[in-house]
């Protein structure tokens, strides 16, 4: 071998023990930077919530699966966008992924207020077969205009109300008082004006600060949001009265989806489609979890709502569904009652009275 040989496969070797196929520690530790992909997921929630839980388990999951080629950072409780914010984040590329709650999205597509409708649904299993059919296709179709790509639906839970005057247990208790909405949802605004209160749309970074000034009355949510922002401090009475449903649509944008490598593609629908489940239950034992620990607080008077009050709330808000079947889409609309007919008495988990 001549000297001139001997350097050029000296040379070859140092080459690939620098640049070699693989340059990935077992760690997934030591990925090229240049071929990182990181993904920003921000978030309004506590970590300590459905959806704070599966964000960082998502992120844990991808980052194990792609060997550390891709890299989740969850950014949670409005660190870095908050309600009204975190949309334009995401279409503009600041963040890769968010997950309103879905009536947020009732400024870019209205048929999503649906998902408002009080009492639409009885339990879990009513929003499950909805939003995994028809229901859902249809509301992701509404999106496919504003460049963002869905990815699944979380749930929350069903909300209750709180109030700071006194109990809520008829619609008159209503009267004259101001509680707070999630912002974008006309739903939710003309329900409060059903039941003869004021509602300001304010987003959820806000909500512990309006409470405690007194600049809102009242407010509704589900136990774990209740629990976790220490809601329950400054609201003396809570009404399980399960009468609506928080979810979340778990989003990227369509320009960063289609930017991605096909198997990193796959590997994140997958790894999205196993958290989903796994987010879902743990959303059921939260919010029973967080219920426990509000009533232990000993700072809330807790009435459940009968079945006799429930009709006379339904009553209240009837018009509500009247007056939107134009602007949800009939087609939704009845594609839910169709599929609430059609479900076999006794499945699904009631909520208790
Ligand atoms: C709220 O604004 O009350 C909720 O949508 C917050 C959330 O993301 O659960």
């Amino acid at each position: 071998m001549t000297g001139r040989v001997r350097w050029i496969l000296i040379l070859a070797v140092l080459f690939l023990l620098t640049t070699g196929c693989d340059r990935r520690g077992p760690d997934g530790e030591q990925v090229d930077p240049r071929e990182k992909i990181v993904i920003k997921f921000s978030h309004v929630v506590a970590e300590d919530t459905p959806k704070g839980q599966a964000a960082r388990r998502f992120a844990r999951l991808v980052q194990e699966r792609t060997g550390g080629r891709v890299e989740v950072q969850v950014f949670p409780n409005s660190t870095l966008y908050k309600d009204g914010e975190e949309m334009d984040a995401l279409q503009q590329g600041a963040v890769q992924i968010i997950a309103p709650t879905t009536s947020k999205l009732g400024s870019l597509a209205p048929q999503w207020q649906l998902l408002d409708l009080p009492y639409l649904f009885q339990n879990e299993d009513e929003v499950h077969r909805a939003l995994d059919g028809e229901v859902g296709q249809k509301l992701f179709a509404a999106l496919e205009a504003h460049n963002v790509h869905p990815l699944a639906f979380w749930d929350n839970g069903f909300k209750q109300m709180t109030g700071s005057k006194g109990p809520l247990v008829h619609p008159r208790d209503f009267a004259g008082q101001t509680f707070r909405v999630m912002i974008n949802s006309r739903v939710l605004e003309e329900q409060f004006r059903c039941l003869g209160a004021r509602a300001t749309g304010l987003p959820f970074s806000d909500v512990y600060g309006a409470l405690a000034s007194g600049q809102v009355d009242g407010q509704e949510n589900t136990m774990s949001n209740i629990y976790s922002q220490r809601f329950y401090e400054y609201q003396p009475y809570l009404t399980v009265s399960n009468h609506g449903y928080i979810g979340y649509v778990v989003l990227t944008s369509a320009t960063f989806w289609r930017s991605l490598p096909p198997d990193i593609r796959r590997i994140i629908e997958e790894t999205m489609a196993e958290v989903t489940l796994w987010e879902r239950e743990q959303a059921s034992r939260l919010n029973d979890e967080n219920f426990r620990q509000i009533k232990e607080s000993g700072k809330v008077q807790v009435h459940m709502q009968t079945a006799e009050e429930r009709r006379e709330w339904q009553e209240a808000l009837e018009p509500l569904y009247r007056n939107f079947r134009p602007v949800i889409g009939a087609d939704l609309l009845d594609e839910v009652f169709r599929l609430k007919a059609a479900r076999a008495p006794g499945s699904g988990r009631e909520l208790s009275e």
